[in-house]
């Protein structure tokens, strides 16, 4: 391709450290989508005769024909998918294929290709997204009334609803699907055009290739179209915080299916035995999404370092801009899809969750409202008062709701009979209706606002 001013060829290690076909190959049907974009163009300009136009889209046909049948061949001679394609242009049609790189270079195309992809990307994330969401939601309405401890510090803190607690990562989930959509409406726009950075000399009509392949306008800068990469660091991002969400509930299935808590039987189809011994059970599919997270985090960080000392334009470092990517997307893919589907099927083991929270004294600051709502005491006397009370039922070994009134009262002369309905978990439940809180309704509500939010 450059053999005009070059005497030997490149040694045998000068191409195999050249040679991205091992993983280009993957955006093929982008490339050659491209180029058919571009030669229309070309022809539309009279840069190129409407006939050898004709005779390269023919050819490019041709070609993802073949790759489609029998996938693309790998040759490290060739360097790269854009060389591939080309020079099997070349074979099939002759020598009109060189026309087909009139006003063009790797850079742009590489560019443009790769910006495709992820676009398309994108989308599949997004629907993989919407689909886990939905299992959320189905999932909240069987269980919007199942009580839970809700943690802080993994201590039992106050009791939840099951369904509020799976409705917080349809919010984690929410974020994500907008920081995806965010990342394609700056992702595009075009980068043909620009050739290998100053632009060229040829009439283009890059509007024409823009709409062509669904782009919203050219990009308006040829140095920054070449050598920009946002768009695939803005995509590791996004899939980084997806991740970081995946982790984490990934973990909570991992700490609720353990026996201590006993939350969750998770179902065979997601779950492995151990071949010593016979009692085991293992979350190795959460334990492999909280595992893959730390492996698109790093693959985020890899593109960020490889990004953040590059001169403008290109430099041939930005080839290793694909590998990340392309790990990237498909651990994520594969972790939505095997964490919705364990919580699709888990058997949520209600009466676990329900002992749990009525064992930890989660009703603690129900008694301190108490006070303060109907004795009228200041919250902090109340948290004090409280207190007392809960190490009384510790010292018994009781809940609070099943110390007598008479020792309750020795504790603060103020409580009275009516104390007992706010101590089961129940009545707590039922009585946290802020916006956004875990009573039943308030579940029923954002269960209605996320079903109109998918
Ligand atoms: N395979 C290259 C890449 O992925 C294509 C661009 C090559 N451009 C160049 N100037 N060598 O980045």
């Amino acid at each position: 391709m450059w053999g005009g001013r070059f005497g030997g060829g490149p040694s045998a290690l000068m191409r195999e450290i050249n040679a991205s076909i091992g993983f280009d190959k993957r955006f093929w049907r982008e490339d050659i989508a491209a180029s058919k974009a571009h030669v229309a163009m070309l022809g539309a300009q009279g840069i190129v005769s409407a006939e050898d136009a004709a005779t390269i889209a023919g050819g490019l046909d041709t070609v993802a024909a073949e790759y489609e049948a029998n996938g693309v061949p790998e040759d490290i001679a060739l360097e790269d998918i854009h060389m591939h394609v080309e020079a099997r242009l070349a074979e099939l049609i002759g020598p009109v294929a060189g026309r087909l790189h009139t006003a063009r270079s790797r850079n742009d195309q590489v560019a443009t290709d790769f910006r495709l992809w992820v676009r398309a990307a994108i989308d599949e994330v997004d629907s993989s997204l919407a689909a886990f969401q939905r299992v959320l939601v189905a999932r909240a309405e069987e269980h919007e009334e199942t009580v839970m401890p809700g943690f802080t510090h993994l201590q039992a803190a106050q009791p939840v609803t099951l369904g509020h607690h799976l409705l917080a990562y349809f919010e984690m989930l929410r974020r994500d699907r907008l920081r995806f959509r965010d990342a394609r409406a700056r992702l595009n726009e075009n980068p043909l055009g620009s050739a290998a950075l100053a632009g060229t000399s040829f009439p283009l009509d890059r509007e024409a290739t823009s709409a062509a392949l669904g782009f919203d306008r050219p990009t308006a800068n040829s140095l920054d179209a070449v050598s920009d990469r946002d768009f695939a660091l803005d995509y590791l991002m996004a899939a980084t915080s997806c991740a970081l969400h995946l982790s984490r509930l990934a973990e909570e299935l991992i700490i609720w299916a353990s026996q201590p808590f006993g939350f969750v039987r998770l179902p065979d189809a997601f779950s492995t035995g151990s071949s010593i011994m016979p009692q085991k059970r293992n979350p190795d599919a959460a334990e492999l999404v909280r595992g893959h997270a730390g492996r698109i985090a790093g693959a985020m960080t890899a593109l960020v370092i490889t990004m953040k000392g590059l001169p403008l334009a290109y430099s041939k470092d930005m080839q290793d801009d694909k590998p990340p990517v392309f790990e990237a997307h498909d651990l994520l893919m594969l972790s939505l899809q095997a964490l919705a589907g364990m919580v699709e099927t888990t058997d949520f083991r209600t009466d676990r969750m329900r002992a749990a929270a009525e064992a930890g004294f989660s009703t603690a600051t129900d008694l301190a409202d108490w006070l303060v709502r109907v004795a009228g005491v200041p919250f902090r006397e109340a948290h004090h008062i409280t207190g007392r009370a809960v190490k009384l039922a510790e010292d018994r070994g009781v809940g609070l709701a099943e110390i007598e009134l008479h020792a309750l009262q020795a504790i603060d002369p103020r409580i009275d009979e009516s104390v007992y309905q706010v101590l089961t978990v129940d009545a707590s439940v039922r009585s946290r209706t802020s916006y956004g809180g875990t009573s039943p309704e308030r579940v029923r509500e954002q269960i209605e606002r996320a079903k109109g939010q998918i």
